[in-house]
């Protein structure tokens, strides 16, 4: 006779989670402004980024944090590749580049950072866990009541804005994330229709 396994009832299993995780929204950048998270709170979000699932735990990724006037300060970098790229534009759209990272308090670029591992975790693999960091900050900082998006823009590509933060070949911003109050709240998106994505395997 075998023994009946033991069931455990999951410490994860939280009914409010759940329904979190099926209404969830992005928040706009746009439409954000303060306050964000104050310090030990912002510590804590960045804790739960840092906490997800990663093969052969390498921590393949690094986390760039902007604030007050970093904001700013970074932004003319955007605004000046922008203007060198788009010297015809009027000078109005360097303001708009340049104050880019100014729309949250709080702007967290996640960088990609595969390592080279001996027992071959591969490269997809690393690059997926910095894209499960990105959803996972959006989730932490939502939990916590902010408003919260993810990011890239023209500029996560651009090899001189990465050149500025620091990046080296293999690195990729994964995205920035913005975090803040909202003034508006996020209304509903078109969702896919699973029936196209979902299939049954059958031989
Ligand atoms: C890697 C990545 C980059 C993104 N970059 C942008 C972007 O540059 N501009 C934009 O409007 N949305 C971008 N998004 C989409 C938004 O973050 C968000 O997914 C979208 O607004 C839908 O929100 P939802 O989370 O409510 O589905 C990006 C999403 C991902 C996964």
């Amino acid at each position: 006779m075998t023994d009946t396994p033991k069931h455990f009832p999951l410490p994860t299993h939280r009914p409010e989670v759940a329904d979190f995780l099926a209404t969830r929204r992005s928040n706009l950048a746009k439409m954000m402004t303060g306050p964000g998270p104050d310090a030990s709170t912002r510590d804590a979000l960045l804790e739960i980024a840092a906490r997800v699932p990663d093969h052969r735990k390498l921590a393949p990724w690094r986390f760039t944090v902007f604030e007050g006037e970093a904001r700013g300060q970074f932004g003319q970098h955007i605004a000046s590749a922008f203007m060198t790229d788009n010297s015809d534009l009027p000078a109005d759209r360097a303001v708009f580049e340049g104050a880019r990272l100014t729309r949250a308090p709080l702007v967290v670029a996640i960088i990609s950072s595969p390592v080279d591992c001996v027992r071959g975790t591969p490269v997809w693999e690393q690059e997926l866990s910095a894209g499960a960091v990105c959803f996972n900050l959006c989730l932490a900082a939502q939990a916590h009541g902010f408003a919260a998006q993810w990011l890239t823009e023209w500029f996560a590509y651009d090899d001189r804005i990465n050149d500025v933060l620091g990046l080296t070949e293999r690195e990729r911003v994964a995205g920035y994330i913005y975090i803040g109050a909202t003034t508006a709240p996020a209304s509903a998106r078109t969702r896919p229709d699973l029936e196209k994505v979902i299939n049954f395997w059958v031989k």
